[in-house]
């Protein structure tokens, strides 16, 4: 991240879940930073977004992010857990929001049939407090696989949490 940092789209990777019927389904999220605690990956999303419903089903996700500076490529695997707009963290996250950010959680239902008159106006002012349609994502790494294209061959390593959460890096072929 901190090698990457001059470039403001290294914070936007893909996210992917399985949909109810088991295909996959992949979007682009916004990275919001590491729990102070441990090694989960925070996001923020819309409770009425499809991909709750699909990780109500089933948890597992992964991620795909690639950096394009370092030109390294991070595959990272895990249980993805909803936090409910009434926690603090949720709370925490509202306020590192931007307006234009906070502003989308007032449009009409994601997904639905677009209204000529629907209404897209926030409220004045935007509460403190998060709409109960507001939620942080945590996901919770289980497997990397990390690709360094740089490098005469390429570099790939797996990690993979083994017994009280340690993880050893292991070299496989690119
Ligand atoms: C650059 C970019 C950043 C995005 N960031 C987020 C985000 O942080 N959280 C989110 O829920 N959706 C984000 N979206 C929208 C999602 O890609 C997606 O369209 C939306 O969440 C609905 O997905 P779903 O129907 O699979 O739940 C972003 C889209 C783009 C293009």
């Amino acid at each position: 991240m901190h090698r990457n940092r001059s470039l403001s789209y290294s914070r936007y990777l893909q996210l992917a879940t399985v949909r109810l019927d088991g295909r996959p389904a992949n979007r682009t999220v916004v990275f919001r930073g590491f729990m102070t605690k441990g090694d989960r990956l925070k996001f923020v999303t819309d409770q009425r977004s499809q991909k709750v419903i699909e990780i109500a089903q089933n948890p597992w996700g992964e991620a795909c992010w690639y950096f394009p500076k370092t030109r390294e490529q991070f595959r990272i695997s895990g249980q993805l857990t909803i936090v409910e707009y009434t926690e603090h963290l949720c709370y925490q996250s509202w306020q590192e929001l931007s307006e234009a950010a906070k502003s989308q959680f007032f449009w009409p239902d994601p997904g639905e049939k677009r209204s000529p008159n629907a209404n897209f106006d926030p409220p004045d002012p935007i509460s403190q407090q998060p709409p109960p349609n507001f939620s942080v994502l945590l996901l919770t790494p289980e497997r990397v696989d990390h690709l360094q294209l740089r490098g005469e061959p390429q570099n790939r390593t797996i990690y993979e949490i083994q017994g009280h959460g340690t993880s050893k890096g292991r070299a496989v072929n690119p």
